[in-house]
C-alpha cells in the first residue's frame, strides 16, 4: 500500500504574516492521517513554518534546492540548509523552474541525487507542454523526462523519490487533465520506472497527479488506484480549500 501524499506548493505567495494565520487555521481544520500532507512555503518562510508546524502530524518541504552542499553559488540553498529549517521534503523541477529558469534535466537530475544524499525525500515533477501534446510526443517527454531525472539513483531510492505528473497546460490554468488522462501518465511513468528498475520497485514508486486541483475534483483522482497523491499550487494557498483537497483523500 502506498502512503498517499498531498502537497501544498505555495510557489512565490504568502508572507510570513499570512503563513502564521494559515498554519494556525490549516490545524483546525484538518488533521493529516495515513496520508503524507506536506506544506511546501518559500525559502524565507520556512524556518517560521517548521517552528509552527512542530509536532504537528503536517511536514516541511522546500519548493527548490541546489546540487552543492555549500560553497560559491550566490542565491542558492543547499539540502543540509533545508535540513536544518526542519524540510523533510524537496520539490525539484518544476515546470516553472524548468520553463521560466531554463532549468534541464542534467540539472535536476543532479538535484534529486544530492537532496537524497543528504536526507531529504524528494518530489520531481514531469509534464509535458500544450504543444508536446499536440504533436503526440506527451509520452515520449514524460519517458525522458523521468529517465533524467531518476538516471543517478538505484532502485533502493523508491520510496524516497516520487513523481508528479503535471502537464504544463494544466497548471495554474483551472483545466486540471481528466482522470482517465492522469492515470495513463501514472502508469506510463510506472513502466518507464519498472524498464529501469523492475516492477517491484516501481510499484513503490508513488505518482501525483498536479495541475488545477481544487476540492471538487480531488475525489477524482483521490478514487484512481493509479494516483497516489497531489501537488497543489492555487488552491493551496487557501487552507480551507486545500484542507478539503486533504479531506478527499481520507475518502
Ligand atoms: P496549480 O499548480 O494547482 O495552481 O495548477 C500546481 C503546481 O504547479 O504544482
Amino acid at each position: 500500500m502506498r502512503q498517499p501524499i498531498i502537497a501544498a506548493n505555495w510557489k512565490m505567495n504568502m508572507d510570513l504574516k499570512s503563513s502564521r494565520e494559515y498554519v494556525l487555521k490549516l490545524k483546525g481544520l484538518c488533521s493529516p492521517q495515513k496520508e503524507l500532507v506536506l506544506i511546501c512555503p518559500p525559502f524565507t518562510m520556512l524556518h517560521l513554518v517548521g517552528q509552527l508546524l512542530a509536532g504537528s502530524p503536517f511536514v516541511l518541504g522546500g519548493q527548490d534546492v541546489f546540487w552543492q552542499e555549500s560553497g560559491s553559488y550566490t542565491g542558492e540553498i543547499s539540502p543540509t540548509m533545508l535540513r536544518e529549517v526542519g524540510c523533510q521534503w524537496v520539490i525539484v523541477g518544476h515546470s516553472e523552474r524548468r520553463r521560466i529558469l531554463h532549468e534541464t534535466d542534467e540539472m535536476i537530475s543532479k538535484k534529486v541525487e544530492a537532496a537524497l544524499k543528504n536526507g531529504l525525500r524528494v518530489i520531481v515533477c514531469v509534464g509535458e507542454t500544450l504543444e508536446e501534446r499536440d504533436r503526440g510526443e506527451g509520452p515520449a517527454r514524460l519517458r525522458t523526462q523521468v529517465e533524467a531525472a531518476l538516471a543517478l539513483l538505484g532502485p533502493e531510492r523508491s520510496v524516497d523519490v516520487v513523481v508528479a505528473y503535471e502537464p504544463v497546460w494544466a497548471i495554474g490554468t483551472g483545466k486540471a487533465a481528466s482522470v482517465e488522462d492522469a492515470v495513463a501518465a501514472a502508469r506510463l511513468i510506472r513502466e518507464t520506472i519498472a524498464a529501469k528498475w523492475g516492477s517491484e520497485p516501481a510499484e513503490s514508486v508513488r505518482v501525483l497527479y498536479g495541475g488545477s486541483v481544487n476540492p471538487t475534483n480531488a475525489a477524482g483522482f483521490a478514487r484512481a488506484r493509479d494516483i497516489d497523491g497531489t501537488l497543489v499550487g492555487g488552491a493551496s494557498l487557501n487552507p480551507s480549500e486545500f484542507s478539503r483537497i486533504v479531506q478527499a483523500w481520507q475518502g
